[in-house]
């Protein structure tokens, strides 16, 4: 194979080349004493040497071995809650003819209404999962899985006589064993079955972004570079990459085809995918051979990144300069030199916002378009913003003093809501069609997700504000073990245990694993982080906030 020359010419476009990073020598991060025994400054030192590296190729295979997760091996007492963790993860794997596959959504026999959620792999569920076991040296499951789901993504999608685009990978899969003839098969999920029957734009993307964490994890370009995985990636990306009627850079979208997979108003522009689509963008671009099908794909890429990048740090920024510009807008303007570009009226901002918005701090607010912005807190779209390096520094710190700013409200007593505020009586009837189960700080509609901490946790690290990931995990430690490892809070502090969550819910307890390997060892980090690519700095000048 001549991968490695291939590599080494995406240098060019983007430093973020496997090849020169798999050359370069390991950083030497002191293990033996604890990390929370490191002081802060130490830390910031650390992560910063960590980024100018990018991330370190670190063979997850020589640091651990493989039965006995990392973290018990250190000098430091791990918390209890950590063994315990890693047995439920392993109780929820999935086989396929012998081999692991993934791993169930949740383990919850106790639960009378299993719905879905039994021996089913959710595409999305199987990243924390993944992590987990590529930063503990077992990437094997990572591999199956990643060849697994791409040989569904062959399938033929078919809802009623309508037929879905080539490279759609699928939301989940289940593997059914037949014992008496012995046999397992598979079955796919591509939101013909889903309730609401919506694609899943994000299990592509989180594919892409999972097979850059795999080969960064164990240094093997071999799986990346293979005819299947080069094809899968392209299928991926001219789904989303091709050209219509759009006037924007982003992505259109139906609601409920992220993480969020009901009906929540997220239709339009939802910076959940934006997010995802800029990372996976930026992940494909080493992993694509320059040969005469890639080429295309990368120049592809390089544009639609460049404009991305400037219209989401423009037009989805949110701090006090900029709403108080939005709050004095003038509409109906016409013409090039219109300065409310998508004629947004100041009397559709929502209250709330006001007094939410602090002095210091920003983010990407829910989505774009014409005459409307959706000014919601979305957690998991910010905090890829910051790991993909979508947010440029400056707004990746404000995001992260918006989380300490307002602390209460997005955190909680329970890390970390996965969008604020909720929306409730009238506006929940018309956006959520009246879901029972998405009520006022319920489930989607401002409910608490343990997994986010791994998002967090990663955001933290990232941005040199470890004690932010501490005090989360401290949070999620009282109560996650105690309460079964619950799918999601209810409650504006999110001090219940949801409505109708499932215990034992697999991305909760791999999200709590994955955040407390990678605080203990900040060079997992590169797994999941780009650094900031300098051609892509915007030009335009924003408020204080930016600066700061
Ligand atoms: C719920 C969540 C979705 C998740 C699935 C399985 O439908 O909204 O994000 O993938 O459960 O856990």
């Amino acid at each position: 194979m001549d991968g490695p020359k291939e590599a080494s010419s995406s240098v060019e476009i983007d430093d973020l080349s496997l090849s020169r990073l798999l050359n370069k020598p390991k950083l030497n991060i002191e293990r033996q004493r604890s990390f929370d025994e490191r002081s802060l400054s130490e830390l910031s030192i650390n992560v910063r040497a960590l980024e100018g590296y990018d991330s370190i190729y670190s063979p997850a295979g020589y640091r651990s071995g493989f039965d006995t997760p990392s973290t018990a091996r250190n000098s430091f007492e791990p918390h209890p809650m950590v063994a315990e963790a890693w047995d439920s993860l392993r109780r929820s794997l999935v086989h396929f003819r012998g081999q692991p596959v993934g791993t169930i959504a949740a383990n919850d026999h106790g639960s009378e209404e299993i719905l879905n959620y039994d021996q089913v792999v959710f595409v999305r569920d199987f990243v924390p999962s993944a992590l987990a076991f590529l930063m503990n040296g077992e990437p094997e499951i990572v591999k199956n899985f990643l060849l697994k789901t791409l040989h569904l993504q062959g399938w033929e999608k078919k809802i009623d006589r309508f037929t879905l685009g080539e490279g759609v990978m699928p939301a989940s899969f289940k593997v059914l064993h037949d014992a008496g003839r012995k046999t397992d098969t598979l079955i796919a999920d591509f939101g013909e079955s889903a309730i609401g029957r919506v694609a899943p734009v994000d299990s592509g993307f989180w594919w892409i972004i999972l097979l850059r964490a795999y080969t960064k994890s164990t240094g093997d370009l071999s799986l990346a570079e293979t005819h299947e995985c080069q094809k899968g990636m392209r299928l991926i990306l001219a789904l989303c990459l091709s050209e219509g009627f759009d006037t924007f850079p982003t992505l259109l979208c139906a609601d409920g085809c992220s993480m969020i997979d009901r009906r929540m108003g997220i239709y339009g522009y939802p910076i959940e995918i934006q997010a995802l689509f800029f990372m996976a963008l930026r992940c494909a671009l080493p992993m694509l051979k320059h040969d005469a099908e890639g080429k295309e794909f990368v120049e592809r890429i390089v544009k639609r990144l460049h404009a991305l990048s400037y219209h989401m740090r423009s037009y989805f920024w949110l701090d006090f300069q900029q709403l108080n510009d939005i709050y004095r807008y003038k509409t109906e303007e016409y013409s090039h030199t219109a300065v409310n570009k998508f004629n947004v009226i100041p009397d559709s901002i929502p209250d709330w916002v006001f007094d939410f918005m602090p002095t210091r701090g920003g983010y990407f607010i829910g989505n774009v378009s014409p005459a409307r912005m959706d000014f919601r807190w979305f957690a998991l779209g910010n905090l890829v913003a910051i790991l993909s390096s979508l947010a440029t520094p400056e707004q990746s710190m404000a995001i992260m003093d918006l989380i300490e700013e307002r602390w209460e409200e997005l955190v909680g007593e329970m890390p970390l809501k996965i969008t604020y505020p909720a929306i409730e009586n009238h506006e929940w009837r018309i956006v959520t069609g009246c879901d029972p189960k998405n009520t006022r700080w319920s489930y989607h509609n401002g409910g608490s997700w343990p997994v986010l901490l791994w998002l967090l946790t990663a955001a933290c690290i990232k941005t040199g504000r470890p004690q932010i990931a501490r005090r989360a995990i401290e949070l999620a430690e009282n109560r996650l073990l105690k309460d079964g490892w619950p799918e999601y809070y209810d409650g504006k502090l999110g001090r219940y245990i949801g409505k109708q969550a499932r215990k034992f819910q697999t991305w909760s307890i791999a999200g709590y694993l994955v955040a407390k390997m990678m605080l203990e060892d900040p060079s997992h980090l590169g797994m999941v982080s780009l650094e900031e690519d300098k051609a892509m700095k915007p030009l335009i000048k924003r408020s204080n906030s930016w600066t700061c």
